[in-house]
């Protein structure tokens, strides 16, 4: 049966690195084409038929949020605010999301994430058949900066979370698509070293519960944590509108 999909964009990042501060909005107001990460997280997500959305943001920068993007509107969506008071990780701020979505499916986008692919048609599916947990992977040139899937035979077998070794050149790319259950992965987790309740985790469990399928994501895909690759994702985009 197909059931709404509910989705959470996390939005807390302060951007430190990018000269950004909370109170113009944090990371997702960095401009990529003339408009923030965020609005390009909201249109994605609305592209997939998402009506409800979660914005996952942190005490300093709510209200600037708030300001700019209101109840959703301008995106024909529904804006809902969850505070996360401190950086406990994406799992964490997905956790607090539990009565917002209550037993609907969701959608994760972290917010400064950018990619070309839509993911309208993986969305669509999922809401109708899907179960488990859905990631979507690329080939990067830099695994050890993000989480990574280790293929064989097709199958996912072991998600990690930054190795220090080479493992994988297949990375989590940030949208994930989850079942009720998700909440459950949560409860029980624990700290990584960097002090956050990590979403590979999460991952991780679903892998070893037997419920986690993968698809490569095509096209380009920029994770924008720097102004360096803030540039990238904006000459990937200026390209797009070229053609
Ligand atoms: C996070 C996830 C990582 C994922 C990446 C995608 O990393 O922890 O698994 O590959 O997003 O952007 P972070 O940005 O928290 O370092």
């Amino acid at each position: 049966m197909k059931d709404a999909i509910y989705g959470v964009i996390l939005a807390a990042g302060q951007g430190t690195r990018m000269g950004l501060s909370n109170q113009t909005g944090g990371k997702v107001m960095a401009m990529v084409q003339g408009e923030p990460l965020l609005s390009h997280s909201i249109k994605k997500l609305a592209a997939a038929g998402i009506k409800q959305i979660a914005l996952v943001v942190n005490p300093e920068n709510k209200q600037f949020l708030q300001n700019y993007a209101g109840d959703g509107q301008a995106w024909q969506v529904q804006l809902t605010y969850v505070v996360q008071e401190r950086p406990w990780g994406i799992a964490h701020a997905l956790g607090l999301c539990q009565s917002f979505t209550r037993q609907h499916k969701v959608a994760l986008l972290l917010a400064d994430n950018l990619f070309e692919a839509s993911v309208t048609d993986a969305v669509q599916r999922f809401a109708v058949s899907g179960s488990g947990a859905k990631i979507f992977l690329s080939k990067v040139k830099e695994p050890q900066e993000y989480g990574v899937a280790v293929i064989q035979q097709d199958q996912v077998i072991r998600l990690v979370e930054k190795p220090k070794q080479w493992l994988s050149d297949w990375a989590v790319v940030g949208v994930y698509l989850y079942d009720a259950t998700v909440y459950e992965k949560i409860k029980g987790l624990v700290p990584s070293q960097r002090g956050e309740l990590e979403i590979t985790d999460v991952n991780q469990r679903y892998l070893e519960a037997g419920e986690l399928t993968w698809e490569a994501l095509p096209g380009w895909w920029v994770d924008v944590g720097t102004p360096e690759r803030l540039a990238l994702a904006e000459a990937h985009l200026q390209t797009v509108r070229a053609l």
